[in-house]
């Protein structure tokens, strides 16, 4: 049977429609099982219904971080979801949300990790001044942008570069490697020894 994949998101989800193609196209041998996000009005929610994909929404503000992601799990478990991708997923997960699928949560972040975790590495990396910085899929623990690394890319910092293009630049490799990760992961040929992902 085919892996089902949930998906994760807050705003626009670029990532999530670059995945959805790439599981239309055949390159990821899964299915999107379910998109949710915390943002019911997130433009990544609204192209995943337009995509005919089963789909959930809750708004987190105000709410109880346990009690809200436990709802959340619930509804990835009700949905037999294998793997949950965060793709934009911008709410920090409680651990017991993520014991419940231990060593089956993935993230992207657009930086080399560990440089710039948390919001606008983008930004970050402008104002420090980098000449290169990149993308990171890695496992998801219950630190902010923790978890071992998956697959990074690495991109120039250009002297003329508004954060804009630079961002944009990172965003075209996050599409690429994220299902890059997700296809490694499902075949399963890895061992993580410590903080290191090993293939097999
Ligand atoms: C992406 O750049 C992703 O790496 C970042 O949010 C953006 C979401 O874009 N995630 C984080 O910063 C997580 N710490 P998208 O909604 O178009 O996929």
């Amino acid at each position: 049977m085919r892996k089902r994949l949930g998906i994760l998101l807050s705003g626009r989800g670029s990532n999530f429609e670059a995945i959805a193609r790439n599981v239309a196209s055949g390159k990821l041998d899964c299915e999107v099982g379910f998109v949710f996000s915390n943002k019911p009005n997130a433009p990544g929610l609204k192209r995943a219904r337009e995509l005919g994909l089963t789909c959930g929404a809750m708004e987190s503000a105000g709410q109880d971080r346990a009690a809200f992601d436990g709802q959340v799990a619930r509804l990835l478990h009700e949905q037999g979801v294998d793997l949950v991708c965060l793709a934009g997923y911008m709410r920090l997960l409680s651990g017991h949300f993520i014991q419940q699928f231990p060593g089956r949560i993935l993230n992207i972040h657009p930086s080399l990790l560990p440089a710039f975790p948390g919001l606008d590495a983008q930004y970050q990396a402008l104002a420090h001044g980098v000449k290169v910085t990149g993308c990171t899929v890695h496992f998801v623990d219950e630190q902010l942008d923790s978890g071992p690394i998956l697959l990074q890319t690495a991109v120039p910092v250009l002297d003329s570069d508004t954060l804009e293009e630079l961002s944009a630049r990172i965003l075209a490799q996050e599409h690429k490697i994220y299902s890059e990760a997700i296809s490694w992961v499902l075949k399963g040929n890895y061992r993580i020894e410590g903080r290191r992902v090993i293939e097999t």
